[in-house]
């Protein structure tokens, strides 16, 4: 295909029919050199701020101001039950049930907290299941929970990798782990989506095998949530966390999520690190010495929520409600198939994309390794930030990848068109 065939005026065409293109407006998008918006492929990192949420953080600074301790019953939305305005959106955003989900804490917070009651490793059963790349807070809080435990994470840590010379695991692969040494396993512990690769993992298919052998399946899903839909709830999943800084928009550091699956949610027998959050709430104010647990995901909450790191993540579930998850996987996936298209057609001889071609197992990013300056890594890191200097946000992974990705609820096929075209002029 020449070079010019999909041009920028076919871009904004698809940007015309886009029925989601209205949200882009309801986002700060940070300025580039030239006034217009910088290309902002970099919500798997940091999600950009919704218009709404400067409002929502300032309602409860000034009921603050007006009522003093009063606002926990008094201000607009009153700060004792707070945390419950957020939670049928959550449970919406990840397909669970209300009582299954809860924002609390941060995201490998929740992991610690999922692993002290979901991994408890007994007789031959001992094995945590990761997979080799994690994102180093993972394998910290996997290893430090077999420690805890007092076994060998050189022992009872299986870290499972992609074949020599491919970049992702094969689903065969896992499974057949799963399957093999499953009556070893007491957790497997994955993410819903590769951080480094952006590969989708099939979190059905994998809790449906540790199952049958028997072990616990828990996702760390930081960028699945609010990048593909899920169905937590019907796919079994006993447990999940997931930070709302990234697609989800919460702002730096916001707080996270937790789903434990309704199985458990009632087993007030299941071993857990407690706080006075998670006590039954009708009798947290006699403020006896015994520990009840809540029924439910809120069960394990363990502080009084932090009201103003909530707002924002209510203006943004607000946003994901109205425009809907199967909408916008629609125009995510859009957007990504003509970010690979164009990057295949104009750079293919000098880029590979590390992010599986098949869409199904990929969500908004695409991983991007540069291959002409193969043996150069400065070189390639010199394109990283040329790319940047000219108004393109990504990220830059060690030792050579480029993350991008075109997020449906701000970004438009202009701006992958856009990409594209400076990514060329900077190699
Ligand atoms: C996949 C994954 N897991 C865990 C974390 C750690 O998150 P936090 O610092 O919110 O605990 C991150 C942060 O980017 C992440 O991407």
């Amino acid at each position: 295909m020449d070079k010019q065939s999909f041009t920028v005026a076919d871009a904004r065409k698809l940007d015309i029919d886009d029925p989601l293109a209205a949200f882009r407006d309801r986002f700060h998008l940070p300025p580039g050199k030239d006034g217009n918006p910088q290309i902002y492929f970099c919500g798997h990192s940091l999600g950009l701020q919704p218009k709404t949420t400067a409002q929502l953080v300032a309602e409860e600074l000034a009921d603050w101001q007006r009522l003093g301790v009063e606002g926990h019953f008094r201000s607009r939305h009153p700060w004792m039950p707070y945390h419950r305005f957020l939670t049928e959106h959550t449970a919406e955003l990840v397909g669970a049930l209300p009582t299954e989900v809860v924002n609390m804490n941060s995201l490998t917070v929740n992991l610690h907290l999922m692993m002290v009651s979901f991994y408890r490793p007994r007789g031959e059963r001992r094995k945590l299941l990761i997979e080799k790349g994690a994102f180093p807070s993972d394998r910290y809080a996997a290893e430090s929970q077999l420690l805890f435990h007092g076994l060998d994470p050189a022992t009872e840590l299986i870290e499972i990798a992609p074949r020599d010379g491919e970049y992702t695991l094969r689903d065969e692969d896992l499974l057949r782990v799963i399957d093999e040494q499953g009556a070893e396993i007491a957790l497997v512990m994955l993410p819903g989506v590769q951080y480094y690769t952006g590969q989708v993992f099939d979190m059905a298919a994998i809790t449906e095998a540790a199952h049958k052998k028997g072990c616990l399946a828990g996702f760390d899903l930081a960028h699945t949530a609010g990048n593909i839909p899920l169905q937590l709830h019907d796919w079994g999943v006993d447990f999940a966390a997931w930070c709302s800084y990234k697609y989800l928009n919460g702002g730096p550091g916001s707080v996270a999520g937790c789903f434990v699956h309704e199985r458990h949610a009632s087993d007030r027998e299941l071993p857990r690190f407690a706080g006075w959050w998670g006590h039954d709430q009708d009798s947290r104010f006699e403020m006896g010495p015994e520990f009840k647990a809540m029924p439910g995901a809120e069960g394990w909450q363990l502080s009084n929520p932090p009201i103003l790191a909530l707002a924002p993540v209510l203006a943004s579930l607000e946003i994901f409600h109205e425009a809907g998850m199967a909408r916008l996987r629609e125009k995510s996936l859009s957007l990504t198939a003509l970010m690979a298209k164009l990057l295949h057609e104009r750079l293919g001889d000098r880029l590979e994309i590390l992010t599986p071609d098949n869409p199904q197992q990929r969500g908004c990013q695409l991983s991007i390794r540069l291959t002409a300056q193969r043996d150069d890594r400065e070189s390639r890191r010199e394109v990283f930030d040329a790319l940047a200097a000219n108004d393109v946000i990504c990220d830059w992974r060690e030792p050579d990848v480029i993350r991008a990705a075109p997020v449906p609820l701000y970004n438009s096929h202009e701006d992958v068109w856009r990409f594209v075209e400076r990514l060329e002029e900077c190699l």
